[in-house]
């Protein structure tokens, strides 16, 4: 049957309209927190035959049953152990699917003749209450055609299914964006089948132990017995074919340099898309998974809109937390081709406002063993060379030079006294300190550091973010800032404030940062945030093949 597909705003009418629609047997667009559901009746076998046809989705990959309110769970699984209800009371609503031992009144339809079923309840207003004026259990996959990547927005779910379905509920971008974590749920131990919102340290708060099965991260073969079925299939993949590569930034710009052709894109995080002549598309920050997870599904359709697009080289995301979930998707999309590259070494840039705690950061970051490269010392040394002090002396006066000798404090004073002195010193300065600072950086990376700090006041205007794979900014209010300034380098309030003045804007640091200090407080307030943040540089989980991992607590 052929429908006029209709996409309506989630008014109560328009929701009582939908359910009523349910009640006959038809299939409801419907948003959750996750992704978009294709809803059927769980009850009704002809209604879910209905969600195999309109996806295109392989028989034995059994469905998520959808419900209301935490006591209906018992009317479609056959026991409620003490984990499960543990697990219910943590994470229902929300974004946790669980797969447990069914009753026989489910169908074989929605489970595909499986013993077990896997439920959820969402989080999203809107399903919950279609679920409630249904009064049925509702089975949704997510509403996507199979193999395409799951639909975020409900102009997503129009785009795959338009003519199959009497309507869509729109509720606007789904916030999680990938889909539930499915668990097999254990005595006080989950097993993780599919990752997502809800993550392994997540279910650790809850359970004992936590494994993560082995389908997560490996290619499982079409003959394999795999514990959800859904994870065999290609999946989330655009026309165009996408690759993984795996390092760090300066390794995938060299990568993608050397393989580019033509029809050939990227797909790199926000800060990075100013760094290629190619079609960009971007999936969130570096550092902030949940942006990565919510974004990553609308890039890749992005990509089917541009059908000269032959070859997409994607950067991998780290795969710890929510990262987990975003390498899973992605390691589909590409169909497990990753290209790994060895030898990683992650470049961090540090940079921050004048006064703000910058070389405290860059101390506390050393003490913890992370290699620095200190671009101040540097431009010291830069600055003993004579050819380069006689083109100071050019643009900033003789008597900068006294004997020869650099007189810092006057060279500081001009130069810092407006924005455009500012520049013109760097024109002068940046080549040099650039150079001598990748020097010292390959210097480091193959003395084996993993991670690196290039210590840069000047990180943004030198163009030295470019070979960062993150950006970490200190930052302080004006008032404690100029304070500090005063006090340490022994200027007036109004020479201080001319020296914040010439500097970026905070709005423009924020904006272009992945993680950000804030030093308004005590030392040992900013100590702890740096100790944090050591911890996360240090021991990044890498993509890489990993196989299945088991945690523990503690
Ligand atoms: O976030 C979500 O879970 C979304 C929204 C719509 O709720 N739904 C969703 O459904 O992603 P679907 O059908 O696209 O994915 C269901 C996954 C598949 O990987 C399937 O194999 C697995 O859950 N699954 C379902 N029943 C199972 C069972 N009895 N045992 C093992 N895995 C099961
Ligand atoms: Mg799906």
């Amino acid at each position: 049957m052929q429908y006029e597909t209709q996409v309506w705003e989630p008014t109560p009418e328009h929701i009582a309209q939908a359910a009523k629609l349910l009640r006959r047997g038809e299939l409801v667009g419907m948003p959750t927190e996750t992704v978009y559901g294709l809803a059927a009746n769980a009850l009704d076998e002809q209604a879910v035959a209905k969600i195999f046809a309109a996806k295109g989705r392989p028989m034995d990959n059994p469905l998520i049953v959808h419900i209301a309110k935490k006591e209906e769970l018992g009317r479609i699984v056959r026991e409620i152990t003490p984990t499960v209800q543990k697990l219910v009371d943590a994470f229902w609503p929300g974004p946790l699917t669980m797969v447990l031992p069914r009753r026989p009144e489910i169908s074989d339809a929605v489970t595909a003749g499986l013993d077990t079923v896997a439920v959820r309840l969402p989080s999203h207003p809107v399903a919950r209450k279609l679920i409630e004026e249904a009064g049925v259990p509702l089975a949704a996959p997510s509403a996507n055609t199979s193999g395409k990547p799951s639909p975020t927005r409900a102009s997503h779910v129009y785009h795959d299914l338009k003519g199959k379905l009497p309507c869509i509920l729109d509720g606007g971008s789904c916030q999680v964006g990938l889909e539930s974590t499915v668990i097999a749920v254990g005595e006080n131990s989950a097993r993780i089948l599919r990752p997502g919102r809800v993550t392994v340290g997540d279910l650790l708060k809850v359970v004992e132990q936590v494994q993560v099965d082995d389908g997560v991260f490996t290619k499982l073969e079409g003959n394999q017995k795999v514990a959800s079925p859904g994870m065999k299939y290609k999946h989330y993949a655009p026309s165009a074919h996408v690759v993984m590569v795996d390092g760090s930034i300066t390794q995938f710009c060299d990568y993608v340099r050397t393989h580019a052709q033509e029809g050939t894109a990227v797909l790199v995080f926000d800060r990075e898309k100013s760094l290629f002549d190619l079609p960009v598309f971007t999936y969130g920050s570096f550092s902030d998974q949940e942006s990565q997870a919510s974004r990553l599904f609308d890039a890749l359709r992005q990509m089917d809109e541009r059908k000269d697009i032959k070859t997409v080289y994607a950067r991998a995301p780290f795969r710890d937390e929510v990262g987990m979930a975003v390498y899973n998707r992605l390691l589909r999309a590409c169909g497990f081709d990753v290209v790994d590259l060895k030898n990683k070494t992650h470049v961090y840039g540090l940079t921050g406002q004048t006064g703000a705690g910058k070389s405290t950061v860059a101390d506390l970051l050393r003490k913890q063993g992370i290699g620095v490269v200190d671009c101040d010392l540097i431009a010291r040394e830069v600055t003993q060379s004579p050819a380069l002090l006689e083109r100071l002396a050019k643009h900033f006066g003789k008597d900068i030079l006294e004997h020869g000798k650099l007189n810092r404090q006057l060279l500081a004073d001009r130069a810092f006294a407006s924005k455009e002195a500012t520049q013109r010193l760097n024109r002068i300065m940046f080549p040099p300190i650039l150079k001598e600072a990748r020097e010292q950086m390959d210097r480091l990376a193959a003395a084996g550091h993993r991670v690196i700090l290039l210590d840069a006041p000047t990180l943004f205007e030198s163009g030295a973010d470019a070979q960062c794979d993150a950006v970490i900014t200190v930052v302080a209010k004006d008032a404690v800032r100029c304070k500090r300034i005063m006090a340490r380098d022994g200027l007036t309030k109004e020479q201080a404030q001319a020296r914040m003045d010439a500097q970026l804007s905070r709005e423009f640091l924020e904006e272009h940062s992945d993680y950000l200090l804030i030093n308004d407080g005590t030392p040992e307030e900013l100590k702890e945030q740096v100790l944090a943040l050591a911890m996360k540089l240090k021991h990044p989980q890498l993509a890489g093949s990993g196989k299945g991992q088991d945690y523990g607590k503690g």
